[in-house]
Parts: C-alpha cells; structure tokens; sequence
C-alpha cells in the first residue's frame, strides 16, 4: 500500500531544504502519497493561525509527516509543540553522528539523545503573578517510564551498549526524583544494557571534554533540547543535525534547525539535516533498503566534496546539493 505523508515546508529554509529532500524523493519514485499541509508565520498571516485545524487533523492520519521548519509567531500556540502534542509524539530522537568533511570538532561521534517531548518545562502552563511570572515543570511516572522504555529499546535496536540518565535530581528534588527512579524502575527490564546518570550541568561540560562516553542518553524536554544544540555543534552544526518525534500512531521527522532568516532566500541552506530527516522517516515507514541508498548517497556528496553549501566550505547552492546527492542514488 502506498504510504500516506504529510509535508509541511513552513517558513523560511524549511521551504527550501524541503524542495531539496522532494527532489531527491522524486528521483526515487517510492510511490509515497502526499499532503502538502500549511504551518508557521506565512500560514498565520493567511489563516490568523501559525497551526490550522486542517493541518493537525491530516497530520494525525497520514504514516508519517516531514516538517522543514517554521518562524515563531509571537502570542500565538508555537506549530510544532502543537503538532508534537495533538499528535502524542512523546519521543524525540535526536542523532548526532560525525559526518565526513564537516567543520566538526569531533570526527567519530556516534551517540543519540532522546528527548521527552510530552511534558516537563515546555508543557506551557505559565501564569503571571503580581511581581512575574511562573511556570509549571511537569513530570509523571508513566510519560518518564514511557521515555526510558523508549530509550532502552532504541538502545537494543541500534546496537548501543548504555543508557545515560540526565537530570538534575539534587535540586529538582521531586520532579527529577521522579524522573530518576523512573528510569532505574525500566532499566530492570534490560538487564544487558548497562545504565548510569548524571547532572545536567556535568552532562554539558562531559559532551565537549569527553563525547565518547555517551551511547545513548534519556532526558527531560528542556534538557533535551538545550543538550541536542550543544551537541550539534560537536559534529558540524544544526545544518547537519536530523531528528524524529515518534507516538503511538505515526512520526514527525524534521531537521532540529528553524527557519534561519538570516540565510533565507539566499538558496545557501544546507539540506543535510533535512534528508537525514528523511532517512529517519523511510526507516520508519519500513523502506530500509531506500534509505540505505539516500545515507549513502548523501555520504559520497559530503566525501567528494564537489556540491556543497557554504558552511560546508563549498559554493553550491541548495538544489545543486540536492541534485548531486540524486545523482549518487543507486
Ligand atoms: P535557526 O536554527 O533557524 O538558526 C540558527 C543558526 O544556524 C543561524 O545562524 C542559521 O543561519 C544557522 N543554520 C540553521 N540551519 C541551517 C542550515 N540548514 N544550513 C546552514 N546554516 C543553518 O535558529 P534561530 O535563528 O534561533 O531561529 C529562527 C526561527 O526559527 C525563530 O523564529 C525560531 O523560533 C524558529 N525555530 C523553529 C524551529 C522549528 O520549526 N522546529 C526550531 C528552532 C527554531
Ligand atoms: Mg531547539
């Protein structure tokens, strides 16, 4: 049966590398069906809402969405934390794995961060009060448990040996407490798979002074996305940096960058991260072999060299990367 994907290109370069991962698609005839679905500041302008009930509503029965990335409207409900949430996607995978002829500071790295996506401090249960405002951190046994499930079945399936707990229990006292027995509650189950945790704090400093000791590590949302920019910046930038939101029913798969105003237009986006993306999504779909093919064929472009975007120290232009990586499909 042919797959149902939604696309939402949103504002900015989540346009442009999205016609850079459709044209290599096209290229490979997978004979997916698409939904091209409205989200972000250009969508508000035109329908008074950065996230429009059509767009949740397709989303939610399709197999899998590719979101580019969408420019924040302020005071209006962000699009992608309404998607992750009305979709129930509680689990963000975010790989960070060096990549050949990059501007990385390291050149092996091969760890995952998955990130709850569900709660904690992006719950968005904030109040003002007479001198501020505050904002609520929730953190639950089942979302806590779910997410270390997750991270130790991930950890089995990718052939990593530990989990890493990240938090910051000594002054989060119940929140992370909670989050922390959790994880060791779940970790029971896989005895083959070796466990240890540390405080946040200590995590930042260990992922510039030793990566290598991460294989895969398990955080809160905050956390997780504060930990997963840092560590892009480890192999080369948000520019090479995938990542997935996966629930119960289907995935979002969606480059960890935003929409980059101060390079949209110019056509000098790199679409790494998109197709990354993309690979995350066909494996998802089940389409193994095709997103053999599309990782390989991305890895030739980096290594050759010959059609890359600036950042990469290259001259090329968005598509040119995009039509030499369609090139190198087998
Ligand atoms: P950003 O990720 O858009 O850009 C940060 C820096 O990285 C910029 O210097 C940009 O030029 C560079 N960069 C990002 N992607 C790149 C690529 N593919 N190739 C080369 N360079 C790249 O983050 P920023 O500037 O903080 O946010 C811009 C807008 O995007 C804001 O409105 C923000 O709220 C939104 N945003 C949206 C996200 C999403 O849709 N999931 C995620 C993050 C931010
Ligand atoms: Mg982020």
């Amino acid at each position: 049966m042919n797959k149902n994907i939604s696309i939402i290109k949103g504002d900015g370069i989540g346009i442009e590398v999205m016609d850079a991962a459709l044209l290599i698609l096209d290229k490979m005839e997978l004979n997916l069906k698409y939904n091209f679905l409205e989200a972000g500041k250009e969508c508000c302008k035109k329908n008074g809402t950065p996230i429009p009930e059509e767009t949740i509503k397709k989303s939610k029965k399709s197999d899998a969405i590719l979101f580019g990335a969408v420019t924040t409207v302020e005071d209006s409900p962000s699009a992608i934390i309404t998607l992750r949430k009305e979709l129930k996607l509680y689990a963000n995978i975010r790989p960070i794995k060096s990549l050949p002829n990059t501007n990385s500071i390291y050149n092996d790295l091969n760890f995952t961060i998955i990130r709850e996506n569900s709660e904690g401090l992006y719950s968005g249960l904030e109040t003002e009060t007479e001198n501020g405002a505050e904002a609520k951190r929730i953190i639950t046994r089942s979302a806590s448990e779910r997410i270390s499930d997750f991270a130790f079945k991930y950890a089995k399936n990718n052939f990593f040996n530990k989990v890493t707990a990240v938090h910051k229990a000594n002054v989060l006292k119940k929140t992370d407490g909670i989050f922390k027995e959790s994880f060791y509650k779940i970790a029971k189950n896989y005895k083959d798979i070796k466990t240890e945790d540390y405080y946040v704090d200590a995590t930042a400093m260990y992922l510039i002074t030793k990566p290598k000791i991460f294989e895969v590590i398990v955080t809160s949302n905050l956390f997780g996305d504060i930990l997963s920019d840092e560590s892009a910046g480890l192999v080369g930038g948000l520019g090479l940096a995938p990542s997935a939101n996966i629930g119960e029913n289907n995935g979002l798969f969606e480059p960890v960058h935003g929409s980059a105003p101060d390079i949209s237009g110019k056509q000098i986006a790199n679409p790494t991260a998109m197709i990354l993306s993309t690979v995350m999504m066909l494996n998802y779909i089940n389409k193994d072999k095709e997103a053999k093919k599309l990782e390989n064929a991305l890895l030739k472009t980096l290594k050759e060299k010959k059609q890359v975007t600036p950042d990469l120290g290259g001259t090329s232009k968005t598509l040119d990367m995009a039509k030499e990586i369609a090139s190198h499909i087998e």
